[in-house]
Parts: structure tokens; C-alpha cells; sequence
């Protein structure tokens, strides 16, 4: 991993990048914007889930329109973490911090795929029974817990 930071620190690009003063704080701004709205759209999710939020539409409608949005805002949030790692190699691919965000966005990942797909499934899928209900709880403290790790992993980075 260090070779590979240091061939890619060397690099025109991370060269370029490095050298504009506004591309790392415009490229971090686009980053946090849409760690919003993931926290945002995941955590109404997570809320009807753990029935913290019973009234509005229904889970089903929720993630059908929420989760969307979700995928589209992880991927401006690979694209611009993309732009500050070749920016800044040795910063992030050598640092304890990131490498443990990148474990828990893995996980959020598919935490958040198998909630999108049991509910495009069954609509009624995590309330049909105690069973679930239960389940689907868990699903939606754990996102939750996720959420909030990731975002503290995400900040810690610039002090490790
Ligand atoms: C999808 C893949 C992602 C990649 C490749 C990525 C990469 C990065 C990188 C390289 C940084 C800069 C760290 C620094 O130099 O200080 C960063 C910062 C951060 N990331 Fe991500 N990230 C991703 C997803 C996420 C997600 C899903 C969240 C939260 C839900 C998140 C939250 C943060 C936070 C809070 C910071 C610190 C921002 C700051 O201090 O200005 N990231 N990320």
C-alpha cells in the first residue's frame, strides 16, 4: 500500500490537484453535502424501522423514494473521496481511520441493499410479523450506529 501511495502521489494528477488551493475544499464540501443527505434519507429509514416514526406513508413508498437518492449520494461521495485520495495519498490510503470508514461504508452498503431489496420484494416485509418487526429494528439501529461511526471515522482521519 505504501508503494502504491507513493507512485500515486507522484503522479501529474495528484500534482495538479495538490497544486489548485480551492480542490480540496470544494471537493470536501460535495463530500460532506451528500453525507447529508445518505445520514438524511437513511435515518427517516431507520426511525419508521425502529418505530421512533409511525405516521406518513408507508415504509414500502419511503424506501422507494428515499434509497434512490441514498445510492446516488454514496456515489458522488466515491467520486469525491476518489479526487481527495489522489489529492492526498499518504493522508488517507495510510491512515487507520479511513481504512476502518471504508470497512463500515462496505457494510452500510449492504445493510442498506438487503432493507431495498426485502422491501421491493414484500412491501410488508418488515412489519408482517413480531419476527420482523424485531429484525427490521435491528436493521435500522444498526444503519443508525453505522451512520454515526462512519461520520466519526470520516473526521478523525485529519487527526491521525
Ligand atoms: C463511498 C466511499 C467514500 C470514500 C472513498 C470516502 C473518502 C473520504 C476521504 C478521502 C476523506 C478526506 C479525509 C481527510 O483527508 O480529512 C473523507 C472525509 C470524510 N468522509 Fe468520506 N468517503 C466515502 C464515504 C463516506 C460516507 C458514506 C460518509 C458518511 C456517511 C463519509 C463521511 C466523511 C466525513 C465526515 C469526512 C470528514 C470531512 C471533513 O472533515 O471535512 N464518507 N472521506
Amino acid at each position: 500500500m505504501q508503494n502504491f501511495s507513493d507512485w500515486l502521489a507522484a503522479t501529474a494528477l495528484s500534482h495538479l490537484f495538490a497544486g489548485l488551493t480551492w480542490f480540496v475544499p470544494v471537493v470536501q464540501t460535495v463530500h460532506i453535502l451528500s453525507i447529508a443527505v445518505v445520514v438524511t434519507t437513511l435515518g427517516m429509514l431507520d426511525f419508521r424501522l425502529l418505530r421512533l416514526s409511525r405516521r406518513g406513508p408507508p415504509l414500502s413508498t419511503m424506501a422507494g423514494n428515499f434509497i434512490p437518492w441514498t445510492w446516488r449520494a454514496l456515489g458522488v461521495l466515491l467520486v469525491s473521496g476518489i479526487l481527495l485520495i489522489i489529492t492526498e495519498p499518504a493522508r488517507e490510503l495510510m491512515n487507520g481511520a479511513f481504512r476502518l470508514k471504508m470497512l463500515l461504508v462496505l457494510l452500510l452498503v449492504l445493510l442498506t441493499f438487503t432493507c431495498q431489496k426485502a422491501t421491493a420484494a414484500d412491501p410488508d416485509y418488515w412489519s408482517a410479523s413480531p419476527g420482523r418487526r424485531r429484525l427490521g429494528g435491528v436493521l435500522g439501529a444498526a444503519s443508525l450506529v453505522l451512520c454515526v461511526s462512519i461520520v466519526a471515522a470520516g473526521r478523525l482521519i485529519a487527526y491521525l
